[in-house]
């Protein structure tokens, strides 16, 4: 593979995180910086002249990471000679040389792409692979190159041509390093260390209901730069003012101030910036005629972004979110969120959803059942993901991994959610699709849980004050009175909750007494309800996993969802079956959560078509 980049330029100093991160204090604890190897994440790395990486990888199994650790467990990249480990890809010298490893008669699998969906032994795989892949490069004296990874589930120790780049935690967010340095013409070897175990300080902790895919699951790319380039931009509508497009420039190894200027032909925008000495410069261009994005018009515009030689294209739409009381404001306009949740996997291909084929496809079954919002659960989804809904026109509520019953008090468990949540918002933050950043999922209410949550909703409203701010709440049952009793609702911009009725709580025939008595004068979107239903498994509306007991309590919980008076849009749990080890049910389940309207082989159950038609019924309430 050749890489002919063709530019000259200096170092760049970029900075750890384009937008001023929010340092803040959990309890006195100071938040601690991610490895510093890490180079700043490039806003828009797509727009970048880059060279693909994807292909097939070598890899290795290594349960006891033994490629790591020598046999005292100390890491072989800590101690002094830093030879030894299976990223040491130099050949053995001669024949007395002895090694336990050989990527070269190892196999391959597709990268991206999880391990579990593509090796049987790898299925239920927690642990160490170390995957290789070998690339000819041609670096251009005084260029910046950037090895860019999509997301590696779930730690990633990389190394280049046999030295240690680094190492990020975190499974569902990119992160690149500088290579500049040992990037060598000719042959270029990359090895991952990608570990999926789970732990309780992680985040997500050890217990959670979805696949553990591990290793490099999005693209892997080298991208190049001017030494001075744009590392960072922002531009979207002002808060609540259609007529002002705001944000800044970041401006990556400029020696001083540097002019930028910011293009959208289409709309007749010409507007040029002047940098600071840290290479920032704010944004702010008055708009008379914008034509707006939205789920019917997903009105993108080309936008250029050029200065000191370098120029990046970008596709942005422009639009206002907010609440007034209890509604939604699209553009200004009352909007009902007629959604659905999904994960980032594919039931047809198992394992996680490998390229735009497969996200269309499930996108496409959202747009039929007529939906004009997603909730892409429980983690950041691939940014192709976000830029097929920016362009199809479906709203997202977009989420961080804190799940369930995280480590509250621990320093590390709470830099590590900021960081994701930072990344997410860092890399999504131009995207018009998103509409909700979601600091977590169902997490149980205690002094630790409020500080912490509340420390990421202040960093998710720091970093991006023109989006909405949620998470999916927990419910209070009081009889048969449902409340909402989370102090963390205050910080936030809508009322979510999950809820069970007539599937964990009561039955299809009793959910109907239940009453709710919401009074925090927000919107409500109903984050989750549903049913298990085997696809093709019929019976009476009363037998359990049977597509009309699934049917009966959709039909059940819009009479008693619309009794919200508040009631402003919700995503039903889920778009399609999933794959989960909590779920072990032989017959019913044999590890797939059901409660897809979308069976495992592609078959709508009769519960997507009532769905469907409640929401065409809810688009007409809203014209
Ligand atoms: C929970 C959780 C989901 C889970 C679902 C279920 O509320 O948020 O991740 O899959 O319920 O039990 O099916």
């Amino acid at each position: 593979m050749k890489l002919l980049f063709a530019m000259m330029l200096a170092a760049c100093a970029a900075l750890a995180h384009a937008a001023d991160p929010v340092d803040v204090q959990l309890a006195g604890t100071p938040v601690t910086r991610r490895a510093d190897s890490l180079a700043a994440p490039l806003q828009n790395i797509y727009g970048r002249s880059h060279l693909s990486l994807n292909g097939r990888w070598s890899y290795i199994i290594d349960p006891y990471e033994t490629g790591y650790y020598d046999y005292r467990h100390v890491p072989f990249d800590a101690s002094s000679s830093g030879k030894g480990g299976f990223y040491d890809d130099r050949k053995p010298k001669d024949k007395g040389d002895w090694v336990e490893y050989d990527f070269d008669r190892a196999p391959t699998m597709k990268i991206p792409g999880d391990w579990n969906s593509q090796a049987e032994k790898l299925q239920l795989y927690e642990g160490t692979l170390w995957l290789r892949q070998v690339f000819e490069a041609q670096p251009v004296q005084g260029k910046r190159y950037m090895l860019y990874f999509g997301a590696v589930n779930y730690e990633a120790h990389v190394y280049l041509n046999g030295k240690k780049l680094g190492m990020h935690r975190g499974g569902f967010t990119p992160f690149q390093f500088d290579v500049t340095d040992q990037l060598v013409k000719g042959r270029n070897v990359v090895v991952v260390k990608a570990d999926n175990t789970r732990h309780q300080d992680a985040i997500p902790t050890l217990n959670t209901d979805w696949w553990n895919y591990g290793g490099i699951t999005r693209d892997v790319l080298l991208a190049e730069v001017p030494a001075t380039h744009i590392a960072d931009y922002k531009l979207q509508l002002a808060k609540g003012d259609a007529h002002r497009i705001e944000g800044y420039v970041q401006m990556a190894g400029a020696s001083g101030p540097q002019k930028v200027t910011v293009s959208i032909p289409e709309a007749r925008i010409q507007a040029s910036v002047q940098t600071d000495a840290q290479g920032r410069a704010l944004v702010s261009i008055p708009v008379n005629k914008l034509d707006l994005w939205s789920p019917e018009h997903p009105k993108l515009y080309a936008v250029t972004l050029s200065g000191a030689g370098d120029k990046v294209d970008d596709r942005i739409g422009f639009r206002t979110i907010e609440t007034r009381g209890e509604d939604i404001l699209l553009n200004g306009k009352r909007v009902f969120l007629r959604g659905i949740s999904l994960h980032d996997e594919n039931p047809l291909i198992p394992g996680r959803l490998r390229g735009s084929g497969d996200m269309r496809m499930l996108l496409q079954w959202a747009r039929e059942m007529n939906c004009n919002y997603v909730r892409l659960a429980h983690y950041p989804h691939s940014e192709e993901m976000i830029r097929l809904a920016d362009e199809m026109g479906l709203m997202v509520w977009a989420e961080v991994p804190v799940y369930w019953t995280i480590s509250w008090d621990k320093p590390e468990t709470w830099a590590n959610a900021q960081a994701q949540l930072t990344d997410l918002i860092v890399r999504d933050k131009n995207r018009a699709s998103v509409v909700v950043w979601s600091i977590g999922n169902e997490t149980p209410i205690s002094a630790p849980r409020n500080a912490f949550m509340g420390g990421l909703a202040r960093t998710a409203r720091a970093l991006d004050d023109t989006r909405l701010v949620a998470a999916a709440l927990e419910i209070h049952r009081k009889g048969k009175t449902i409340t909402i009793e989370d102090p963390l609702s205050s910080l936030l911009d809508l009322a979510s909750f999950n809820e069970y009725a007539g599937w964990y709580w009561a039955s299809n025939a009793e959910m109907l007494d239940f009453k709710f008595d919401i009074r925090l004068n927000k919107p409500v979107v109903v984050t989750e309800f549903g049913a298990d239903a085997l696809g093709g498994y019929h019976a009476d509306a009363d037998t359990r996993w049977s597509e009309e007991y699934q049917d009966a309590l959709y039909r059940n919980q819009f009479r008693m969802l619309d009794g919200i008076p508040g009631l402003r849009g919700m995503t039903p749990w889920v778009l399609v079956d999933f794959r989960s080890p909590r779920r072990t049910h032989p017959y019913f389940q044999d590890f797939w959560n059901r409660k897809g309207l979308i069976s495992d082989d592609g078959k709508k159950k009769q519960a997507y078509f009532t769905l469907k038609r409640y929401y065409e019924d809810k688009q007409r309430q809203y014209e």
